[in-house]
Order: structure tokens, then C-alpha cells, then sequence
């Protein structure tokens, strides 16, 4: 009896271990080929005014609504909703990872097949220009 108890969670163990393997497999195969590898460490079209202003119409367009008009996550509709996108700190690639994939558990939908990585890079533009303290785009 104490034989196929343990043999049991032996086996109970060894599909956790594998589950998680193929978690951590995941998160690390996704993470280095969108963030580090697709694009480029720092926006191209940084401080360019022509992609400052595009950036901003696309941002009062599709952001405004839950990030706000002063980029705070204070929305007009409802109040403190999303974050602030003027304290951005995690670098341009991951901008473009997190706009194109969004986190749909937490409300923020995902903008691929909406938005070309050119609008994306363009909107990160006009955001750098918004940066307070602790802000970091490369
Ligand atoms: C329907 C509402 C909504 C719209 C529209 C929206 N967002 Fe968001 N966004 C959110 C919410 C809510 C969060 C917070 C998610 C979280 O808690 O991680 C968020 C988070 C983010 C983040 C992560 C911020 C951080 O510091 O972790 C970025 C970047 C972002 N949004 C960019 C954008 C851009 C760019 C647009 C326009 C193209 C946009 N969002 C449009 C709701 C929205």
C-alpha cells in the first residue's frame, strides 16, 4: 500500500515539474524573440516632430479613452482606469510588445492587426515627450 501511494505522487510530481518546464519554456521563448530580438532597442522616429504629432493624433484616437488625456491612466469616462503611460519604464521593445499584445486579463486590449508597428514606435514618440521621473524608453 505505501509503495502505490508514493509512486502516485511521484507521478503527480513529475507532471508539475513538466508543466511548469513548459510554463517557464514559454514565457522565456516569447519574451527574448518579441522584446529583445523583432525591434529595435531604441524608437527610430524618436524625437522626429512629424512622428510626434502622428503619434499624438493616434493616441487621442485609440489611447485617450482609459489612459486619458494627460496620458495618467485618468480616464475621462472612468476616473483612475489605466496606468500611466507618462511613467513608462520598461524600453521601447516592450512598449511595442505589450501594445501589440495587450494584457487582456487586465483590460488592456491588444492592438496588433490594428495598429502598424510604425504607429506604435510613432505614439511612443509623443509619449516620451510626456516622461516625468522614472520614466525609460531605451
Ligand atoms: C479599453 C481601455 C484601454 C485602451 C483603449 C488602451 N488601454 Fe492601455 N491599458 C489599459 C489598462 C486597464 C491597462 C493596465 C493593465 C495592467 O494593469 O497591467 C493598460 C496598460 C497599458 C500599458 C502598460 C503600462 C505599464 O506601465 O505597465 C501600455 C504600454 C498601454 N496600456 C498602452 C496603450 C496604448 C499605446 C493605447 C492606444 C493604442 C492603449 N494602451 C489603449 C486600458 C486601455
Amino acid at each position: 500500500m505505501p509503495h502505490t501511494c508514493i509512486s502516485r505522487l511521484n507521478r503527480a510530481a513529475a507532471v508539475i515539474v513538466a508543466a511548469l518546464a513548459l510554463l517557464i519554456a514559454a514565457g522565456t521563448h516569447s519574451r527574448s524573440v518579441l522584446a529583445d530580438d523583432a525591434y529595435p532597442k531604441v524608437n527610430p522616429l524618436s524625437g522626429k516632430p512629424d512622428a510626434i504629432k502622428a503619434g499624438r493624433d493616434l493616441y487621442w484616437k485609440f489611447c485617450v479613452q482609459c489612459h486619458g488625456k494627460h496620458a495618467d491612466g485618468v480616464s475621462t469616462r472612468w476616473g483612475g482606469y489605466a496606468k500611466d503611460l507618462r511613467k513608462w519604464r520598461y524600453g521601447y521593445p516592450e512598449f511595442i510588445v505589450v501594445v501589440l499584445n495587450g494584457r487582456p486579463k487586465k483590460r488592456m486590449p491588444p492592438w496588433g492587426g490594428y495598429l502598424e508597428e510604425e504607429e506604435i514606435a510613432e505614439i511612443a514618440a509623443f509619449l516620451e515627450t510626456l516622461a516625468i521621473e522614472g520614466a525609460r524608453w531605451q
